[in-house]
């Protein structure tokens, strides 16, 4: 049976967020280097973009690269960030096709100037599609974001646009680079490790976590379906009780 039956397209995710793990690993358990994981990822990265588009999902965000992978040897950093010219430029007739809108959070100043340019420019030309949004996080870390988050709430107060009093969640959402973006109802990481390694720490207070231990170049549609089976399958309480709901 197809994988995708038992998926109620009713109780979709509006938007699920995706933690990429465990290239290096697949690729050592071949015998090939890290870098041969990461361009097998990207096989994944289209499968789960076109799966994710295809129910209904309106919202996917990808982590690719985290602040704290600067700190990787440098030929698998520079890989990686010419890995992601080559697929935005790849993959942008794709996304169009299929109508899909690209977005990017993250310190993007930070990024080689091609890999900026190409990313740039798959996010001007993709801004009008309407059908999902792809949501790459690069050289993203939440704790950055929301540092630069109280900077832009605290200079608005001393541009006296705003008293500290007038400071609640919507202002301060607001000013994170998610904003207007629904926060994720399920995050999804692969690879077997069960942490959050400094991603969406705001946006994920009641998402629902799934972990599993296929490496990220393995993962397929199926795979994705069958988390959001999962995801299906749990009582979402906020606090309530089973009997309120
Ligand atoms: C995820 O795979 C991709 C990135 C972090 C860029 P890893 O490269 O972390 O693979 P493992 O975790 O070492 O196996
Ligand atoms: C998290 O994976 C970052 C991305 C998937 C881009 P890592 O492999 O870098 O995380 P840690 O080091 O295992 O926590
Ligand atoms: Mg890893």
């Amino acid at each position: 049976m197809d994988s995708k039956s038992n998926i109620n397209l009713d109780k979709l995710p509006k938007h699920i967020a995706v933690i990429m793990d465990g290239n290096g690993r697949w690729a050592k358990q071949k015998g090939m280097p890290r870098v041969f994981g990461h361009r097998n990822g990207v096989t994944a990265v289209r499968e789960i973009t076109e799966g994710a588009a295809e129910i209904g999902v309106k919202y996917l965000t990808l982590y690719a690269f985290s602040t704290e992978n600067w700190s990787r040897p440098s030929f698998e950093v520079s890989a990686l960030m010419r890995l992601l010219v080559e697929t935005v430029r790849k993959e942008l007739a794709t996304l169009t096709k299929n109508n899909i809108r690209l977005q990017a959070i993250g310190d993007l100043s930070r990024l080689p100037d091609s890999s900026r340019k190409a990313l740039l420019e798959g996010i001007e030309k993709t801004k009008n599609n309407t059908r999902m949004t792809l949501i790459l996080a690069l050289n993203y870390s939440a704790r950055w974001e929301i540092m630069q988050a109280v900077k832009t709430v605290a200079q608005k107060v001393s541009d006296k646009e705003l008293t500290p009093d007038q400071i609640n969640e919507q202002v301060f959402e607001g000013a994170l680079s998610t904003a207007g973006i629904p926060d994720p109802e399920l995050l999804i990481r692969t690879s077997g490790e069960t942490r959050i390694s400094n991603f969406l720490l705001w946006q994920i207070a009641y998402s629902e976590l799934y972990f599993t231990s296929v490496f990220w170049p393995e993962f397929r549609k199926e795979h994705l379906h069958k988390a959001i089976e999962d995801f299906q399958n749990r009582e979402r309480r906020f606090g309530k009780t089973s009997e309120q709901l």
